[in-house]
């Protein structure tokens, strides 16, 4: 079975993707799951505020106990362990490269314009395959509205394009304006793929302290929808590629994506869960379905139920909402 895949002009043995992630900081991690079979390896993004040493605005407002941000209730996990600074992350660039044989994506992680954006191009220089951009922002000041937040990111995209070579995606959040258009935007902008979707961490409360604690979850498979629903739509809108992210755990999630249109699937919460030893399972188990439905390679299936394709485009807008709640009600007929 013929399970390649083209992603941001790469050759991916298969579309399992191991994305940002504790596991893809450390060598011995990455060997790992070179050794477990994943195609491309995405490492922890390097941080704007690693860079600029500015700390992040809505952390501090939360942090200060300002509660004026009540809807900035996203923020990162604690960089802590990511703090390794810009030389330490060149060097795992350096190392991953001369220790792997399959595509090593680095990520920077940024919303403003500035001289952290150098940084992309030394990334380049140490040998990353291509670059994510993760554009993890909080629209939490009302003096701004949508469109100039969106500028600003476009702007910082083609910046970022406009310094380097390797390809570049864009690893986004759901919560657009409108989406599709953004999508688009960026696409114009340069990104040659777009990674759907940031996974946002709601940060709580320690009622005991009184102060804001980071709280990480873990995702489920059931997040994959999200993913699934917008790769479906933009698949025939825009000529990018499109890596799913959040809640890819099993070869069930994985199959359901590339039907919608992904390139390549990413796992992070189920490789923190069970080890890189799963993806023999996934791999396999991807296999098997497409030999029952007689599908001869992943680039056959790839897209054949994305909203182009499917005999009812609506069930993946507004009219699912309508089907889902009338799926419920009639349980109970
Ligand atoms: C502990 C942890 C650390 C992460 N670090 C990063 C990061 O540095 N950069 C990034 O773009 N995404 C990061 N992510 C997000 C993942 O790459 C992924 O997009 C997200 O967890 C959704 O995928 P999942 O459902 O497979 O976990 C991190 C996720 C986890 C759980």
């Amino acid at each position: 079975m013929d399970l390649t895949t083209r992603y941001l002009g790469l050759r991916l043995r298969t579309p399992l993707v191991a994305s940002s992630s504790p596991l893809t900081g450390t060598l011995d991690g990455l060997r790992r799951l070179e050794d477990a079979g994943v195609a491309a390896v995405v490492l922890p993004s390097l941080f704007e505020e690693q860079l600029t040493h500015e700390s992040l605005a809505v952390n501090d407002a939360l942090e200060a106990g300002a509660g004026v941000f009540a809807e900035a209730t996203d923020y990162l996990p604690e960089l802590a362990h990511y703090d390794v600074g810009p030389d330490a992350y060149l060097d795992l660039i350096r190392q991953a490269k001369q220790a792997l044989a399959i595509p090593v994506v680095a990520s920077l992680n940024g919303t403003t314009l500035g001289g952290w954006v150098e940084h992309a191009r030394w990334i380049e220089q140490a040998g990353a395959d291509a670059l994510e951009l993760n554009l993890y922002q909080v629209a939490a000041d009302p003096t701004h509205d949508a469109a100039t937040l969106e500028a600003r990111e476009i702007e910082l995209v083609e910046t970022v394009r406009a310094g380097i070579e390797i390809p570049l995606a864009v690893k986004l959040s759901p919560f657009y304006t409108a989406l599709a258009h953004f999508a688009r935007r960026l696409v114009v902008a340069g990104a040659q793929g777009l990674v759907l979707f940031n996974r946002f961490y709601q940060p709580d409360l320690d009622l005991d302290s009184l102060e804001v604690v980071p709280h990480l979850v873990l995702s489920r498979s059931e997040e994959s929808r999200l993913p699934l629903r917008w790769i479906a739509i933009l698949r025939p809108r825009v000529s990018a590629s499109l890596a799913a992210t959040s809640g890819v755990h099993c070869a069930t999630d994985v199959t359901k994506l590339l039907l919608a249109g992904a390139d390549a699937t990413m796992l992070a919460s189920a490789l923190l869960e069970h080890g890189p030893e799963i993806l023999p399972t996934i791999e396999k188990e991807l296999a098997a379905w497409l030999i029952e439905r007689e599908y001869e390679s992943v680039e056959q299936m790839k897209g054949s139920a994305s909203q182009a394709a499917v005999p009812d485009p609506d069930a993946f807008e507004r009219a699912n909402y309508r089907k889902t709640l009338r799926s419920w009600s009639s349980r109970w007929r």
